[in-house]
């Protein structure tokens, strides 16, 4: 996986180019990359502090083997982040309790960051900060990737507005791999007009993040690749939120803000309170929504966030409320799950089972409730706490008038690759660094339309195989579409009307009214977005966030120029 490059011309590389990779720089030399031929990966030489960038953060990130006490019993191996506070505010770093992941990152709007990331593991990887707006060199691009040993220099000013945010591991086809094995953390931007709201903070501010794994019997980590996985994403037989199984909140009767990140390779969430509760969102991906929404549920894919404001005043001292993960029609955790083993969670996953094209025979139905992610213990009664705000920002909505291509859309097309083939693709095509199309090449400063769909007869052909079911199954599974760079809004979902009946299932569990920068995409719709791409040239991926699918292929990129 490592790419062999010849020092000197790294040397060259990165003369000619890291120096004119700053801000809005042209990045020339990466065109003429472009020729090198199909599949090379350019290994930049590591970057370095710079003298004249004067930080008001600085921490240090090391990644390294580690072992941490999961469940009853034996430690359980895993990788992780440890970091190192070397300047700012004290509570910059915080950990979350008995946790393995990283610590959570606190910044503010207008800092500047600086963070060393060394790899002590023993294989190359570089860290991605997932939803943050900075230059390509600061992105985490797998062609950044260092060795064992080696540090590299992360510098940026932090443009977002206050949110919640992501890092993870980026290396160019183990992403999946690193981040099953431990190395995810958050990052919490606060900013000025958050603050004023004073929403609960401190104790009252939980983050809470959801991996689902599999464990042997004595306690360590089963990553099952094979063509299940690979297929429909790694589906872990637990769940754990923070690092823990079984995990509770223990909580007074006033208003917490719980702060949600799916940071599973590649189950997607139906969260609901078990008591029929609606769920109060009051942020997304990319910060806080105009006013809260009550949702009956809220569907979570990969990398998305949610921002709930969970109220328990009212309830009794000694009760409880479960967060559950309801059962929904096409959910690819139960696909396949009978023939290939793995990914089920004992009867109460299966729901109601599959219908239609989704292959009734696949599956036993069930009824059910799904399955819990975390419970809350109502401990102490108290009288006085936060109200929710009425009006939490304001969001500019984009129109059609605003985007530089309102007859012609940039295509995101979701396919599988060619027949019985596992590669995965966009646009038809599998990431390939030196594969731009003219499609792919953006006007820096411009606002874009964007159309995202499935490529007819392009899903899942050897799931047809798999099945044995015949290529009715090809209508293909939701896909967590993440873009690099700024968030972007959701214009409108358009569903082919062969698609509702499963879509009723999860319709009402989209919250498309905040910044995103993940959206989920269904099977039979064509979600069209808006998106600025501001002030930074280069290289800015696009892919699936469900981990499996981006290290085989359904990853492109945008070249912005
Ligand atoms: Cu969270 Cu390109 O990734
Ligand atoms: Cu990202
Ligand atoms: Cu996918």
């Amino acid at each position: 996986m490592q790419t062999i490059v010849d020092r000197s011309r790294r040397r060259f590389l990165l003369q000619a180019g890291v120096a004119a990779l700053g801000y809005a720089a042209t990045p020339g030399w990466l065109r003429a990359m472009e020729g090198m031929g199909m599949g090379a990966m350019p290994k930049i030489a590591p970057n370095k502090a710079s003298p004249a960038f004067n930080p008001d953060v600085e921490i240090e990130l090391v990644c390294r083997p580690s072992s941490a006490s999961i469940l009853n019993g034996r430690a359980t191996r895993v990788w992780q982040y440890f970091a190192r506070l070397i300047k700012g505010p004290e509570n910059t770093l915080t950990t979350l309790p008995e946790s393995y992941l990283g610590s959570v990152m606190r910044f503010w709007k207008g800092q500047k960051i600086r963070i060393r990331l060394r790899n002590e593991l023993p294989e190359s990887t570089i860290t991605h900060w997932h939803g943050l707006h900075v230059p390509m060199l600061m992105d985490g691009h797998p062609m950044y990737a260092i060795d064992p040993g080696e540090t590299f220099v992360y510098e940026f000013d932090l443009l977002n507005r206050a949110s919640m945010n992501f890092y993870h591991p980026h290396t160019h086809e183990a992403t999946a791999t690193q981040v099953y094995h431990g190395l995810a953390g958050v990052i919490l931007v606060n900013d000025q007009e958050e603050r004023a709201l004073e929403l609960p903070s401190g104790e009252y501010e939980i983050p809470i993040v959801i991996q689902d794994r599999t464990f042997d019997d004595e306690n360590q980590l089963i990553y099952g690749g094979g063509m299940r996985h690979g297929m429909f994403g790694f589906h872990g037989e637990r769940i754990l939120v923070n690092g823990r199984p079984d995990f509770h909140i223990d909580v007074s009767t006033r208003a917490y803000r719980l702060r949600i990140l799916n940071a599973s390779n590649a189950r997607i969430y139906k969260l609901a309170w078990d008591d029929g509760t609606p769920i109060t969102v009051i942020g997304v991906d990319g910060g806080l929504l105009e006013r809260p929404e009550e949702k009956p549920y809220v569907m979570l894919a990969p990398a998305e966030r949610l921002d709930v404001w969970a109220d328990f005043s009212g309830r009794r001292g000694g009760s409880q409320l479960v967060m559950r993960s309801r059962a929904f029609a096409g959910d690819p955790a139960r696909m396949g799950g009978g023939m290939m083993g793995g990914g089920m969670m004992g009867g109460g996953m299966c729901g109601r089972g599959m219908r239609g094209r989704m292959g009734g025979e696949m599956m036993t139905a069930s009824g059910g409730s799904g399955y819990p992610v975390f419970t809350v213990n109502i401990k102490r009664e108290v009288s006085d706490g936060p109200s929710l705000p009425t009006r939490l920002t304001k969001i500019e909505r984009y129109r059609l008038e605003d985007v530089a291509n309102p007859g012609r859309p940039v295509s995101i097309a979701i396919s599988g690759g060619h027949h019985m083939s596992m590669s995965m693709s966009l646009n038809g095509r599998p990431y390939d660094f030196n594969d731009v199309q003219s499609s792919e090449r953006i006007p820096v400063d411009t606002i874009q339309l964007i159309e995202v769909f499935h490529a007819r007869g392009g899903g899942m052909h050897g799931m047809a195989m798999m099945g044995g079911m015949g290529m009715g199954m090809m209508a293909s599974m939701p896909h967590p579409i993440h873009l690099h760079g700024q968030c972007f809004q959701v214009l409108d979902r358009i569903l082919d009307e062969q698609y509702e009946e499963d879509y009723a299932d999860i319709r009402d569990g989209f919250v498309d009214s905040g910044w995103k920068d993940t959206v989920l995409v269904a099977p039979g719709e064509r979600v069209r977005i808006i998106k600025p791409f501001q002030h930074f040239k280069g290289r800015f991926m696009y892919h699936c966030h469900i981990l499996e699918h981006e290290d085989m292929g359904m990853m492109r990129e945008f070249a912005v120029e």
